[in-house]
């Protein structure tokens, strides 16, 4: 932080309460309060900051492009999902306000969560293209019509920041739930007219830590910072699986392709 802001700059004080844990030496988290100088243009991310560069220098967190786009700067502040640089401290004056590591993760250090189940949940979902026939670099590019990318554009813009899992009560509740985030690339993917994997993927949103253990509380959709909405997504896969069912009920060869859609070829 500027050093000017700290000298005299800043009109107002907030504490700030932040959860504290560090495994060598803590028994379990506890909050530290700091005192931090702030004006208006002042995020969360840079309060943070402005304590590890001032106050305590050992304080631990995840930040990398100040600009809601890398998705590594998630946190609870005031008890909600957020990103901390794209959150003002203005908001939040008088205070005290208090920062958490995000719910339902286990905490590696202060404000760092493990993400190791999280990575795993996204590899699972096949998150990239699988063409449904192979194709050379003769063939040109792969173009689509603005309709077909208007499909899976939404979904796309996910960050991976996970509050849609920090605010997923079935999440809390159950960690193997493949969740919101994992469930909105899937459909991404599957919503995508140049990929023919979509059969490989309704196996995982069949299973039992599929898509049937949302109960559709849809807080994920109400935290995303990127408007994702992956309670769409979910709802989505809900119906797909749901068709999927009845057609292989029936013995119906077009059971594992109905998720695909051709329509609108370029
Ligand atoms: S630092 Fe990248 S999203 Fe906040």
């Amino acid at each position: 932080m500027p050093s000017d802001r700290a000298a005299g700059a800043a009109a107002r004080e907030i504490v700030i309460e932040v959860l504290r844990y560090r495994s060598e030496t803590d028994l379990k988290p506890l909050p530290q309060a700091f005192r931090v100088p702030f004006t208006d243009d002042m995020s969360v991310l840079q309060a943070l900051q402005y304590i590890k560069d001032y106050l305590d220098g050992s304080l631990s967190f995840r930040w990398s492009c100040r600009m809601a786009i890398c998705g590594s700067c998630g946190m609870m502040i005031d008890a909600q999902p957020k990103l901390a640089c794209m959150t003002f401290v203005r908001d939040y004056y008088p205070g005290p306000l208090t920062v958490e590591p995000l719910a339902h993760f286990p905490i590696e250090r202060d404000l760092v969560v493990t993400v190791g189940g999280f990575v795993k949940k996204i590899e699972s979902i096949y998150p990239y293209l699988i063409p449904k026939t192979q194709r050379s670099l003769d063939e040109g590019e792969y173009l689509q019509t603005p309709l077909q990318l208007a499909r899976y554009e939404t979904f796309s813009d996910c960050i991976n920041c996970m509050l849609c899992y920090a605010a997923c009560p079935q999440f809390g509740e159950n960690p193997d739930f493949i969740g919101p985030g994992a469930m909105a690339l899937l459909q991404r993917y599957n919503d995508d007219s140049r990929d023919g994997a979509q059969a490989m993927r309704m196996d995982l949103v069949h299973t039992d830590n599929g898509a049937w253990s949302c109960t559709a509380v849809g807080n994920c959709s109400e935290v995303c910072p990127k408007q994702v909405d992956p309670a769409n997504a979910v709802n989505q896969n809900k119906t797909k699986s749901a068709l999927d069912f009845f057609l292989r009920f029936l013995g119906h060869p077009l059971y594992l392709e109905h998720t695909a859609s051709d329509g609108d070829k370029p």
